[in-house]
């Protein structure tokens, strides 16, 4: 990958040290089945994914849950157990980071303070011994890129975390990496800043066209980014699907529960009745609860929590069960009779999505 300026069409030109790839499977990262053990646990847990080139796809999942581990991996910075690490075809499980076609940007960015912003960036090719008019034109391509050309000169500390972000985004870069690695790059930002960097990061993976792995706990952030986000806990990967899709289809408890938010009922919950089922869990989002104050199922309404563009209506059904709701438009009030529709309701027997 190089960095077009002007012309994102423009032709990359081969890297100096790149292998060639075979071209049946010059398609971006394949992991398959990485495992690794640590501190006598399983962490990452027999773990395969197929990040397509020119591919971004999130890693979501709740702390501990073995994301970063995983990036680690595929950086090289931690060797797996078992299971292989492919880049374009090629096998690179056991080389170290610096011989790898990857980069990655790391949580806490870290910047080198007493160097400047050009300097910073400049690094992996003054350790890769790249001739320096090589890298100063790599250098002001890739902050032209960024947006901090300006800044050249600047220390870190001196620049916005934003800026300092993309400081590292920009030192990743430079190395014209075949995948990128990202972990919680926003996370050290305010929520303002966060959804423009994100953007931004975003605009300048899709123009490059650089296969991507980001890691986040952030489900706003990867359904907002993503083209496809794997779902992980406890070491496994339990769904990747379009953020779409994994919102109106989860196939696991735990994906319908940790995207979005979603009502759980003992038992077997249909449009019109309740009844028991040993094992079984019924969920349904809360803008599939339908608050209707003519017909229905009768209910009375427990509390009222407004969100700004949206009411998050808790009610009571007669037969003892609590729902949320959300409406927007109109909202009823604490201790209001209203008639409850529901939507589409999904089913979990043992955490897999039965019917
Ligand atoms: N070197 C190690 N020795 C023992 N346990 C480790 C080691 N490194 C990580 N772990 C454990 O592995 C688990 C997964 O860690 P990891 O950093 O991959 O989580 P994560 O999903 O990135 O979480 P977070 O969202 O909090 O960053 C954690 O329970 C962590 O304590
Ligand atoms: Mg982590």
């Amino acid at each position: 990958m190089t960095i077009p300026l002007n012309d994102p069409t423009a032709a990359a030109a081969p890297h100096p040290d790149a292998v060639q790839a075979d071209p049946m499977q010059a398609d971006g990262l394949r992991l398959d089945g990485l495992h690794k053990e640590l501190g006598g646990r399983t962490i990452v847990d027999d773990l395969s994914l197929h990040v397509a080139a020119g591919e971004l796809v999130c890693l979501l999942g709740p702390s501990g849950c073995g994301k970063t581990t995983t990036l680690r991996m595929i950086a090289g910075f931690l060797e797996p157990d078992r299971g292989a690490v492919v880049v374009s075809g090629r096998d690179v499980t056991h080389l170290p980071p610096e011989r790898r076609p990857s980069a990655m940007v790391f949580q806490n960015y870290a910047l080198w303070p007493h160097m400047t912003v050009a300097k910073n960036v400049a690094f992996p090719l003054k350790l890769a011994k790249r001739p320096r008019s090589e890298v100063n034109e790599r250098v002001d391509r890739v902050l032209q890129l960024v947006n901090l050309l300006h800044h050249k000169d600047s220390r870190p500390g001196r620049i916005s975390g934003g800026e300092q972000q993309r400081t590292a985004l920009a030192r990743a870069l430079v190395q014209e990496p075949a995948v990128l690695l990202l972990d919680e790059p926003l996370s050290n930002l305010d929520a303002k800043l966060r959804v423009r960097v994100r953007e931004d990061i975003r605009e300048i993976q899709q123009r490059l066209g650089i296969t991507t792995v980001m890691v986040t706990h952030d489900q706003d952030e990867a359904m907002a980014m993503s083209d496809r986000v794997a779902v992980m806990n406890d070491g496994r990967i339990e769904q990747v699907s379009a953020p779409r899709e994994l919102y109106s289809n989860p196939r696991t408890e735990f994906v319908a529960s940790f995207v979005g938010s979603v009502n759980k009922v003992p038992g077997r919950l249909t449009p019109s009745t309740l009844s028991a089922d040993d094992g079984l869990t019924s969920a349904v989002r809360p803008e599939s609860v339908r608050l209707d104050a003519d017909g229905g199922r009768p209910a009375r309404v427990t509390r009222v929590t407004p969100h700004g563009h949206f009411t998050e209506v808790r009610v009571s059904l007669d037969e003892g069960v609590d729902l949320v709701s959300y409406v927007t438009g109109a909202a009823p009030e604490v201790d209001d009779r209203v008639g409850v529709e529901l939507g589409e309701v999904w089913y979990f027997r043992e955490g897999e999505r039965v019917e």
